[in-house]
């Protein structure tokens, strides 16, 4: 267990479980998107991690890369429910296979934001992975087309995922306890 200022690290998902899912994602994706050319976009930064491993285990040749950063504003740990796009694509996405990658769904305001601008661009088809969500705190209805993880109501860090910066390099992934 690790500590931090006012809270304990406690470990939620260790890395092999990780490495599994991640796996077991990369099979889904595979096996869904045979003979097509997926544009995978990232959703900086907590998804850097997770999107670095996954497109490593895709049996799929044509696949690109590309990524947006949504802000989504936070006081500490409690989503404000403002959003906004702060990169957005460089090129079109028209007619695309598009697949989102997320690190985590919470809310669902900052995901449900990003696919209404995407789905305006027009893409062929247009599908969500997220790592982790955690439904009890969802406000919108979000469709996960490739999950990895339910989560409890925790704040969890690792994996990409921050708090205010800090412990993103973490290779598990752990909540963050009184
Ligand atoms: P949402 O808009 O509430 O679904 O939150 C989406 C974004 O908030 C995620 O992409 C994360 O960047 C951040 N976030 C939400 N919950 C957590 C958490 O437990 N740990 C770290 N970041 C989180």
């Amino acid at each position: 267990m690790k500590q931090s200022s006012h809270y304990q690290l406690k470990i939620l998902i260790n890395k092999d479980q990780i490495a599994e899912t991640v796996a077991r994602i990369a099979s889904e994706i595979t096996r869904d998107y045979q003979k097509r050319q997926p544009l995978l976009i990232g959703v900086l930064k907590g998804s850097f991690i997770f999107m670095a491993d996954l497109v490593r285990q895709l049996k799929l040749i044509d696949i690109e890369t590309d990524f947006v950063q949504v802000a989504s504003y936070y006081a500490e740990k409690e989503s404000s429910g403002k959003v906004t796009l702060i990169q957005d694509l460089h090129k079109s996405i028209t007619g695309r296979d598009v697949l989102v990658i997320e690190d985590i769904v919470d809310t669902g305001l900052s995901i449900s934001f990003l696919l209404a601008h995407l789905k305006k661009k027009n893409p062929a088809s247009l599908k969500l992975c997220a790592l982790t969500e955690k439904p009890s705190r969802r406000q919108v209805a979000v469709s996960i087309d490739y999950l990895g993880f339910t989560l409890p109501d925790n704040f969890v860090v690792g994996y990409g995922l921050d708090l205010n910066e800090k412990y993103r390099c973490l290779p598990d992934i752990y909540s963050m306890e009184k």
